[in-house]
C-alpha cells in the first residue's frame, strides 16, 4: 500500500499564516503537523508516499526532505491549483498506479495513528474504507450515513440537517476503483472536486465502502482555534525534560521541556510547556499549554495557552492567551498607556483590543 498525503490547499481559515507558509508546517509542540502524519504512516508499515503540494511546496520539501528521516520514500506531486481533495487524487494517478493507497490529510492529527486502520483495510476486500468519529455538531463536517452492516449508504458535505453524527476523519483507504470516480465527478458548488462526491459515486455504482468508527482523539488543525486545541492535546502527552539553562530564580512546575540552548531566567513556567533551542525567557510567566519555538524571546510578560512560531518576541505584555504569534513577529508594550492604538498589521490579521 502507498500513502498520498495532501499538503496543498488554500488554508483560508489560517490566514495570514498561509500567505507566507504552509499550514501543514505549523507546529504542534514545536514539531510540524505533517511530521505527525508521516510518522503515523511509517508506523503503519507504509514506505512509499506521494506528497501533494501547492504554492508552499518548496517549504514543505525543505522541512520534510526525501522522507528518509521517517524511513519513507517521498515523491512530491505538484497540484497547480487547490481544486479539491478528489482533484489531488486525480493528479496523483501516475504515482499511485494500480496500488491500494491511504489518503491522509496533511493537516490532521490522530493520536493513535493509522496502523490498525491500514491493517484492516488491507485485509478486507472493500473498494474503500473511511474513518469516522461521532461529533456533537456534525454540520461542519463531511457526514456518513452508515447501515447496520457497516457499509456507508450516503455521504453529505456539511449538511444542514445531518442524518448521523459520524464525521469523516481525514483518513481514507482506497483501491484503484477510486480513479474512475474522481474522473467522473464534476466540481461542486464551491468549485472543488470533492472526495465525498467521488465516494458517493462509488456507492451509487454498488461498490462496497465501509466505515470504521473511532472514538480515539483526532484533531483537524485547519483554524487557529483547532490548532491551539491540537497543540494543547499533544502537549498533554509530552514528557518534561530540561536540557537548556534555568537559573536558580526560576521555577518550573509540571511537565516542562526546555531544549538545549534555551535560557530561562527569573521566570515561572507551568507545564505542559515546550521551549525550543535558542529561546530566551526572562522575568516572565509562561504556561500552561504553551509552545515556544526556537529563537523566541519573552521578556517581562505573561503568556498562556498559546503558540509562538520561530523567532517571535514578546516584551512587556501583561497577559497574552489563546494566541498564535507568527515567525519573527514582535509584540511589544506601548511606551506609555495608549490614547490611541498604532497598528502595523498585514492582510487578514486579527487584533483584539480591550479598550
Ligand atoms: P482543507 O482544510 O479542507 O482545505 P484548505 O486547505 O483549502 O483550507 P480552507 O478551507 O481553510 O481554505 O484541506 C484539507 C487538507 O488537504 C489540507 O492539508 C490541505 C489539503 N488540500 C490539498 O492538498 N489540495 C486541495 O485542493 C485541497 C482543497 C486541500
Amino acid at each position: 500500500m502507498k500513502a498520498l498525503v495532501l499538503a496543498g490547499g488554500t488554508g483560508s481559515r489560517l490566514r495570514p499564516f498561509t500567505h507566507t507558509g504552509a499550514k501543514q508546517l505549523l507546529p504542534l509542540a514545536n514539531r510540524p503537523v505533517v511530521h505527525y502524519a508521516l510518522q503515523a504512516i511509517a508506523d503503519a508499515g507504509i514506505e512509499e508516499v506521494g506528497m501533494v503540494v501547492g504554492a508552499h511546496g518548496d517549504a514543505i520539501r525543505h522541512a520534510v526532505g526525501d522522507g528518509s528521516a521517517f524511513g519513507l520514500r517521498i515523491a512530491y506531486l505538484r497540484q497547480p491549483e487547490p481544486r479539491g481533495l478528489a482533484h489531488a487524487v486525480l493528479i496523483a494517478r501516475d504515482f499511485l498506479k494500480d496500488d491500494d493507497f491511504l489518503l491522509y490529510l496533511g493537516d490532521n492529527y490522530l493520536e493513535d495513528g493509522v496502523r490498525a486502520f491500514v491493517r484492516r483495510a488491507a485485509a478486507d476486500g472493500d473498494a474503500a474504507r473511511l474513518l469516522v468519529t461521532p461529533v456533537p455538531d456534525p454540520t461542519a463536517f463531511g457526514v456518513a450515513e452508515v447501515g447496520g452492516d457497516g457499509l456507508v449508504r450516503r455521504l453529505e458535505e456539511k449538511p444542514e440537517r445531518p442524518r448521523s453524527d459520524l464525521a469523516l476523519v481525514g483518513v481514507y483507504a482506497f483501491t484503484p476503483a477510486v480513479h474512475e470516480a474522481v474522473r467522473a465527478i464534476g466540481p461542486s458548488g464551491r468549485g472543488e472536486l470533492e472526495i465525498t462526491h467521488a465516494v458517493q459515486w462509488m456507492i451509487d455504482r454498488g461498490l462496497a465502502v465501509r466505515a470504521e468508527t473511532t472514538t480515539r482523539p483526532w484533531r483537524d488543525t485547519g483554524s487557529v482555534d483547532d490548532l491551539l486545541e491540537a497543540n494543547r492535546h499533544v502537549l498533554d502527552r509530552t514528557q518534561g525534560q530540561v536540557d537548556g539553562k534555568v537559573d536558580p530564580h526560576s521555577v518550573l512546575v509540571g511537565r516542562v521541556r526546555i531544549a538545549e540552548g534555551a535560557v530561562v531566567t527569573g521566570s515561572r513556567i507551568v507545564g505542559p510547556v515546550v521551549v525550543g533551542a535558542g529561546a530566551v525567557i526572562s522575568n516572565s510567566s509562561v504556561g500552561p499549554y504553551t509552545a515556544i519555538a526556537e529563537d523566541c524571546r519573552i521578556e517581562d510578560s505573561a503568556i498562556e495557552f498559546s503558540v509562538l512560531l520561530r523567532g517571535a518576541s514578546v516584551e512587556g505584555a501583561p497577559r497574552i492567551e489563546r494566541s498564535l504569534i507568527g515567525r519573527e513577529a514582535v509584540v511589544a508594550a506601548a511606551p506609555r498607556p495608549p490614547q490611541a492604538h498604532r497598528l502595523v498589521i498585514g492582510d487578514h490579521s486579527k487584533v483584539q483590543l480591550t479598550s
